[in-house]
């Protein structure tokens, strides 16, 4: 069996950076309030920019890391909940901008998950030879989906994309990869799409629909719950299947959705805080695009070396959730 090998990361946010006090001039909040619940500081909001323009700029910087030329990318897995249309998916707008005329290109929709589940599918693909080099992307668009009226939700989350190149090679692999959903839990946090309407509905919807309210509604409590024991499950459950202890993981990647959800999870876990990587103060919750940029900054940041191993653990909407082991 082939080993899956992470041989290029890259990430992308928008410039426009969004702080706390720039939201308390358009909405009833504060510094003190958004810093004390969430850890999140700033975020980076689009002035223009869409999914797939974030994306394509992250891919081309994993792929420059990666030295590898587009025509060698075989699949191209985008995980994103706010894609720039239904059709075409964002992955073939990607394929498109970078010129990986080879791939076969599809998004995945898992929400705050997405990156760890394109991460779970690659490998597996990779693993049992079905493609040798696949570019792995989570991208996301909150902002348009954001009822900006909404105190409760608008402050958590940004935009931004982070995406790797997986490889078949003799170094470094993924080592193990647990995932799940609760669908029964899907109403915790949902974004509407379009209701089914037609002509032949009593009373159907008009005759064009408008998207404007298709935004993020949630009940922070029920996830905040959901989130520490799952992100917990998700680390014993890898824990177990790769044969490893905590004290063999040099770093643990959290999705980046509340400072306190992440400590309290380290606390579970009985892992220092100086072990776990965080930059939610940064960019706010960016979703699918969390880990991914999270793990582009810590092999950028020359903190890991060949051989360690790296562990992510997420959860989203869905509810969804999962993990993965690297070995470097
Ligand atoms: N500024 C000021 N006050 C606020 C704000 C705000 N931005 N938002 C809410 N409040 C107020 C509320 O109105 C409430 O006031 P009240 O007591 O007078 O009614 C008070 O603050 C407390 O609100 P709570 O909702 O109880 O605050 P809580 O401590 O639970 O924190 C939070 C809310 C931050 C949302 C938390 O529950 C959380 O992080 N949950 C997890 C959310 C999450 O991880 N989502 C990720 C899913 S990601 C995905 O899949 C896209």
């Amino acid at each position: 069996m082939n080993k899956a090998q992470i041989i290029g990361t890259g990430h992308y946010v928008p410039q426009n950076i969004v702080s706390n006090e720039d939201l308390a001039k358009i909405i009833e909040t504060s510094d003190e309030w958004i810093s004390s619940r969430t850890g999140i500081k700033e975020r980076r909001i689009t002035q223009g920019e869409n999914t797939s323009d974030f994306a394509t700029k992250a891919a081309l910087l994993a792929m420059e890391d990666a030295k590898i030329t587009p025509d060698e990318i075989e699949f191209i897995i985008l995980a994103t909940y706010t894609p720039d249309a239904f059709i075409p998916n964002t992955a073939c707008i990607v394929q498109s901008n970078i010129g990986a005329v080879n791939a076969t290109c599809f998004d995945l929709s898992a929400a705050c998950t997405g990156f760890i589940y394109a991460l779970d599918i690659a490998t597996q693909f990779i693993k049992i030879g079905r493609a040798k080099c696949i570019l792995i992307i989570g991208a996301e668009t909150q902002s348009k989906h954001l009822n900006w009226e909404d105190r409760g939700t608008c402050v958590l989350f940004g935009d931004g994309a982070g995406a790797a190149v997986i490889k078949a090679g003799d170094q470094g692999d993924v080592l193990a990869c647990y995932s799940g959903s609760d669908g029964a839990k899907s109403k915790n946090l949902t974004v509407d799409g379009v209701p089914v309407r037609n002509p032949f509905i009593e009373n159907s919807p008009g005759k064009m629909y408008d998207l404007t309210n298709s935004t993020i509604k949630m009940d922070g409590k029920e996830i905040f719950k959901f989130a520490v024991g799952i992100m917990l499950q998700c680390a014993q459950e890898l824990l177990k299947t790769a044969g490893l202890n905590m004290e063999d993981i040099k770093f643990l990647i959290p999705h980046q959705a509340n400072y306190r959800i992440i400590e309290s999870t380290a606390r579970k876990l009985g892992v220092d805080m100086d072990k776990i990587f965080i930059n939610i103060d940064k960019y706010g919750n960016t979703s699918a695009a969390s880990v991914a940029i999270a793990l582009d900054e810590l092999a950028k940041s020359g903190r890991i070396a060949k051989g360690d191993k790296i562990m992510l653990v997420g959860f989203g909407g869905g509810l969804t959730y999962g993990g993965t082991i690297i070995e470097w």
